[in-house]
C-alpha cells in the first residue's frame, strides 16, 4: 500500500470514530435501508403489475387467442359478479412459486419477440402443446390454483346436478384432480385433443 493510501485510511478511521462521523455513517446506513425498502416495494409493485389482465392481454389479446374465448366463460362473467383473471389460474399465489413462474415467463418474452404465436394459424398449430404444459403443471400441483377458490369441503353437493355430484365425489376419492375432468374451462379445447376422462 502506498503512503498516501495509508493516510486516507488513517484519516477515515479517525473520522469514523468522531461523534459526527459516526452520525454520518449511521445516516448513510439508514438511507441505504430506505433505498432498499423503496427498491423492494418497486419490485413487488412490478410483480403485482405483471399479474394484471392488462399485462397478460398486452400479448395474448386478439380474436381466437385466449382472451376472446375466456370472455364467453363463467370465469369472466357470472351471476355472482366474481371475475377470475388470467393470473388467478396461471400464476401461483405463494411468493416463491410466483417468482419461479415469472422467471419461466421469460421464455414467453423470447417467443413473443420471435412471433411464435402471433397469428391465428400459428396459435392453433401450437395450442395443444401449450395446453399440455398447463395441464401437466396443474396435475403436478393437484390443481392448486383452482383450489384457491373452489374447495371440495365448501361444495354444496345437494345444490349440484346429479351428474356433478356423483362424478366429483367418486372422482376426487379415486385421486383425480380438478383438471383431469375440467379441461377447457376458460378456453376452447385444442382441435386435435381427444378427451378420455369426464
Ligand atoms: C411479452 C408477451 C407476453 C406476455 C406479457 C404474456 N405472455 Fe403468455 N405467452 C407468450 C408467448 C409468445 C407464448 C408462447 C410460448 C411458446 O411458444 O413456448 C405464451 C404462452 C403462454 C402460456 C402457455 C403455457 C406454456 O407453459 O407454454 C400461458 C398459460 C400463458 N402464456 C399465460 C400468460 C399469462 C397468465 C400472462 C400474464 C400473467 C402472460 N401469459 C403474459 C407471450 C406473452
Ligand atoms: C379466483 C377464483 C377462481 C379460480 C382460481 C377458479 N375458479 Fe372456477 N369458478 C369461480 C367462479 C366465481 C365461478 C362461477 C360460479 C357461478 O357460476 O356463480 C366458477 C365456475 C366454475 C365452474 C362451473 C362453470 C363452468 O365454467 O363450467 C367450473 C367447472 C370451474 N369453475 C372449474 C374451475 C377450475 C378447473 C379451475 C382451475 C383451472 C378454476 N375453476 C379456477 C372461481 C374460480
Ligand atoms: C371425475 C371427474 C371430476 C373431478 C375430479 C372434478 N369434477 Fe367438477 N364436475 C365434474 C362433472 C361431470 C360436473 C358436471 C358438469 C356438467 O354436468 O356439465 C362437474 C361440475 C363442477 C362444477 C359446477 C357445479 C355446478 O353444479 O354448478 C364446478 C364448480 C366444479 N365441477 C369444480 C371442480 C373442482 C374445483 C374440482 C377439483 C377440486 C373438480 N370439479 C373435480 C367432474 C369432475
Ligand atoms: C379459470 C382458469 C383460467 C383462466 C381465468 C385463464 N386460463 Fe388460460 N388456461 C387454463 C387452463 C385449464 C388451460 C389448459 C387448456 C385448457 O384446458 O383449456 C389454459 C391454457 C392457456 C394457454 C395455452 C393455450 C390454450 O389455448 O390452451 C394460454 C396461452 C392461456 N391459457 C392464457 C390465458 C390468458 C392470457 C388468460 C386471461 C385472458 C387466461 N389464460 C385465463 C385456465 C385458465
Amino acid at each position: 500500500m502506498t503512503d498516501s493510501k495509508k493516510n486516507v485510511l488513517v484519516r477515515l478511521w479517525f473520522w469514523f470514530w468522531q461523534p459526527n462521523g459516526r452520525f454520518a455513517f449511521g445516516a448513510i446506513f439508514i438511507a441505504g435501508g430506505i433505498a432498499g425498502v423503496i427498491f423492494w416495494g418497486g419490485f413487488n409493485t412490478f410483480m403485482e403489475y405483471t399479474n394484471t389482465m392488462t399485462f397478460c392481454t398486452s400479448c395474448h389479446e386478439m380474436k381466437a387467442f385466449p382472451f376472446e374465448e375466456y370472455k364467453k366463460t363463467a370465469h369472466y362473467k357470472n351471476a355472482a359478479g366474481v371475475r377470475v383473471i388470467c393470473s388467478d389460474c396461471h400464476v401461483p399465489k405463494d411468493w416463491t412459486r410466483k417468482l419461479v413462474r415469472k422467471i419461466q415467463a421469460t421464455n414467453e418474452l423470447f417467443h413473443w419477440v420471435l412471433g411464435t404465436i402471433d397469428t391465428r394459424e400459428k396459435y392453433e398449430a401450437k395450442r395443444l402443446e401449450l395446453a399440455e404444459h398447463v395441464w401437466a403443471s396443474m396435475k403436478a400441483s393437484d390443481s392448486r390454483e383452482c383450489r384457491n377458490c373452489h374447495s371440495y369441503e365448501a361444495m354444496d353437493f345437494h345444490k349440484q346436478t346429479r351428474r356433478a355430484r356423483t362424478k366429483m365425489q367418486s372422482g376426487l376419492k379415486e385421486g383425480k384432480t380438478c383438471i383431469d375432468c375440467h379441461k377447457g374451462v376458460a378456453h376452447r379445447l385444442p382441435e386435435d385433443y381427444e378427451d378420455e376422462d369426464d
